[in-house]
Formats: C-alpha cells, sequence, structure tokens
C-alpha cells in the first residue's frame, strides 16, 4: 500500500528499520571464511568499514564493494567499532599484542570510545 493511502486510512506508517540504523565506522580483521561475508553485509547495510588483512587480496576483494583498506592493523582501530574474526588465539593476539596491534592503539589518546568485538 502506498504510504500516503496508508496514512489516509488512519494507519501507522513504521519507517523502514534499515532506514532507522545509524551508519557507523566499523574497523574489521580478519577477512577469511566468515569474516569476509560478515564484512561485505555490513557494507550492504550501508556502513562504512575499513579492512585489514594479513593477506591483503582478500581485503582488495572488498575494496572493490566499497569498503577500504586498512595498511596496518592500527588503521583499522580508528573507528567506532573494531571486530575482529580471526584463525585461533595465536592469531589474535598476533594482531592485538603485535608491534603496533589493536591494544596500544586503542589504549592511544587518539582513539576514543571505540567498542571491540573479538568473535
Ligand atoms: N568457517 C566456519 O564454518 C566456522 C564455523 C564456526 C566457527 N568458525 C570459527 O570462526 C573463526 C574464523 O574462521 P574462518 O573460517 O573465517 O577462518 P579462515 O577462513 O581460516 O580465516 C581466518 C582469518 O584469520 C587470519 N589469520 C590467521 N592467522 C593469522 C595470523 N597469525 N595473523 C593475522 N591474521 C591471521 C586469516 O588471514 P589470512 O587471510 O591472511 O590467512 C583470515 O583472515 C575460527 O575461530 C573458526 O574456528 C568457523
Amino acid at each position: 500500500m502506498p504510504v500516503n493511502a496508508a496514512i489516509d486510512r488512519g494507519a501507522i506508517v513504521l519507517a523502514n528499520p534499515a532506514e532507522r540504523i545509524k551508519t557507523m565506522d566499523v574497523g574489521f580483521i580478519g577477512l577469511g571464511h566468515m569474516g569476509a561475508p560478515m564484512a561485505r553485509n555490513l557494507l550492504r547495510a550501508g556502513h562504512h568499514l575499513i579492512v585489514y588483512n594479513r593477506t591483503r587480496s582478500k581485503a582488495e576483494a572488498l575494496a572493490r564493494e566499497g569498503a577500504q583498506i586498512a595498511d596496518r592493523v592500527a588503521d583499522a582501530c580508528q573507528g567506532e567499532i573494531l571486530i575482529t574474526m580471526l584463525a585461533d588465539d595465536p592469531a589474535v593476539e598476533g594482531i592485538v599484542f603485535g608491534d603496533r596491534g589493536a591494544r596500544s592503539t586503542l589504549a592511544g589518546e587518539a582513539v576514543k570510545h571505540v567498542i571491540w568485538f573479538e568473535i
């Protein structure tokens, strides 16, 4: 039913839920079998993604769909949300505690209010 017709009939017209979602700056690290489709869904939902992957070609595939590539882990830690979707504990340790890793970046003064999801 067209929106105007619904209003004329006194119906409550709800906005499209997708339009109510705030667009966010999301850093995404780990574009494997799980991470790539998750990142793609966030892109399709309209969020701004900056993606880092150890093997850069996987980040380049997402860049063709609108993501920004992070050259370093730290570059992916500047948004409002950080999502890591990595293979195992050693991978997480390397990304988080490695040289210029996520921990030191998130603890820095330049970065504020980042919510980190380690999946
Ligand atoms: N696939 C499934 O059906 C499934 C189901 C349930 C749970 N899980 C769990 O979900 C997690 C991710 O699974 P996945 O299938 O997405 O794995 P995957 O395809 O092997 O991807 C793993 C990701 O971790 C990165 N990575 C691995 N070692 C790294 C290191 N040392 N430093 C930096 N990055 C590293 C890989 O980078 P590169 O691209 O450079 O290798 C890749 O981005 C795992 O814990 C898995 O057990 C998976």
